[in-house]
């Protein structure tokens, strides 16, 4: 990568403030949620407690009337305000349990007696689990009656309404996250796909023609110095391999069987020659042929990132190890380790974002290209597998195979 030339801006620490603005909205979410729950739960008591003394109100009102036969206003009373504006549901019985009356049980009018007495006991198991009942006692005739009741539809819905309402939010709220995140993620694509494109093609103009000239020096007895063109002709080829990079990125890169010890061996021993000697390459392959589906200007673009981050996180000194093996199940897997300062663990997963960087004249973009070119062009994977301050880390490559 090149170095950046002037101290870089970071505007990138967005990227850092991310996960601490997911954790605030996440929180002020279950807040809200929390706070919803326990409103409704204070209405939901509030209400029970009413429903608890019109029922006391309704038992109180049957037990004064039988006792005291004659009073016309209770009745009155009984009938026009307490039955109409009830929805509670009741069951009287007699002293050994026996139902007696009921109300607002919405019974089927079809019912037989019997299958009708057999539902109410059924209705009276459940409405003993749920509240004690009210007692009526007749003075004259020292007998007990009871009024056992349930929660009103409306208590119930009550209940359970905030753990729907909040359960429709959370799905609206995930639903939106996704939506939100796929179509960032087509932006993040378009952009890379169009930069890259771009910079293929404008690259693409001044080679050409450098090519043009170089076969033209060789022709011309002046310039015939057959050292000077061995050096252009590499620079011509490795503007050419830039070229060849950028424009696999910003298009749907072909990906050929290759041999993998062979390419990484070929990428070490260009970056050899351009890197401090106290640097050490020890790659490691078995002698068999291992294989697997590479676009290789991009593979040889991300063994040379990686090898790069190794030797500024060992200063220039020490061992660089890639270890190739087949898998078990087939794959490929490649372990690239160094001797240097280690990431430390709270940083593992945040060197992957783009722009992040302890570099001075980092882009912090090395990474990203690196993952991007793994895992959406060639659908393998890459972590890092471990890491130790000052001892070193090794990142992992798996290739499908
Ligand atoms: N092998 C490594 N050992 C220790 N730290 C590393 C290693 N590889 C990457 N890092 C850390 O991850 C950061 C991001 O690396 P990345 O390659 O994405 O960007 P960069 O090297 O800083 O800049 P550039 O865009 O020029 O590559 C580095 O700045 C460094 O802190
Ligand atoms: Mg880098």
């Amino acid at each position: 990568m090149i170095n950046n030339p002037f101290t870089y801006p970071r505007a990138f620490d967005l990227y850092r403030n991310k996960s601490k603005y997911k954790w605030i909205i996440l929180f002020v979410a279950l807040i809200i949620g929390l706070a919803s729950i326990f409103y409704t739960n204070r209405l939901v008591s509030q209400l029970k407690e009413r429903e608890k003394r019109l029922i006391e109100l309704y038992a109180k009102t049957l037990e004064y009337n039988a006792n005291q036969k004659d009073n016309q206003n209770l009745g009155f009373i009984f009938q026009e305000i307490i039955v109409p504006n009830n929805s509670i549901p009741v069951i009287l019985t007699d002293g050994g349990g026996n139902p007696l009356d009921h109300r607002n049980l919405n019974l089927k009018a079809s019912l037989t007696e019997i299958e009708k007495q057999e539902l109410l006991r059924e209705k009276l198991e459940i409405m003993k689990e749920e509240h004690e009942p009210i007692l009526i006692r007749f003075e004259d005739e020292g007998s007990n009656n009871y009024v056992y009741y349930k929660n009103s539809r409306l208590l119930d819905q009550l209940r359970y309404y905030p753990y729907v309402q909040l359960s429709i939010i959370s799905i609206f709220g995930l639903l939106a996250y996704l939506a939100f995140n796929y179509s960032k993620t087509a932006e993040q694509n378009r952009i890379w796909v169009g930069l890259a494109k771009e910079t293929a093609h404008q690259l693409g103009t001044p080679i050409s023609s450098l090519m043009a000239w170089l076969e033209y020096f060789k022709t011309v007895e002046r310039v015939k110095d057959p050292e000077l063109i061995q050096e252009l002709e590499k620079d011509v080829a490795r503007l050419e391999m830039i070229t060849s990079r950028f424009s696999n990125i910003g298009s749907t890169p072909l990906l050929n069987y290759e041999d993998i010890h062979q390419a990484v061996k070929n990428t070490v021993s260009y970056l050899q020659k351009r890197i401090s000697s106290k640097v050490v390459f020890k790659v490691h392959a078995l002698p068999v042929d291992i294989r697997a589906k590479i676009n290789k200007p991009l593979f040889d673009w991300v063994i040379e990132n990686l090898c790069k981050n190794a030797v500024d996180a060992m200063a220039g000194e020490g061992v660089i190890g890639i270890d190739i093996r087949k898998a078990p199940d087939g794959n490929v897997m490649i372990d690239l380790s160094d001797t240097g300062k280690g990431i430390p663990k709270s940083k593992l997963r945040d060197v992957f974002l783009p722009g992040y960087t302890t570099k001075s004249r980092g882009w912090g973009l090395g990474l990203t290209l690196v993952k991007r070119i793994i895992e959406n062009y060639h659908q393998g994977k890459i972590y890092i597998k471990s890491s130790e301050p000052d001892a070193g880390t090794t990142f992992r490559i798996i290739l499908k195979v």
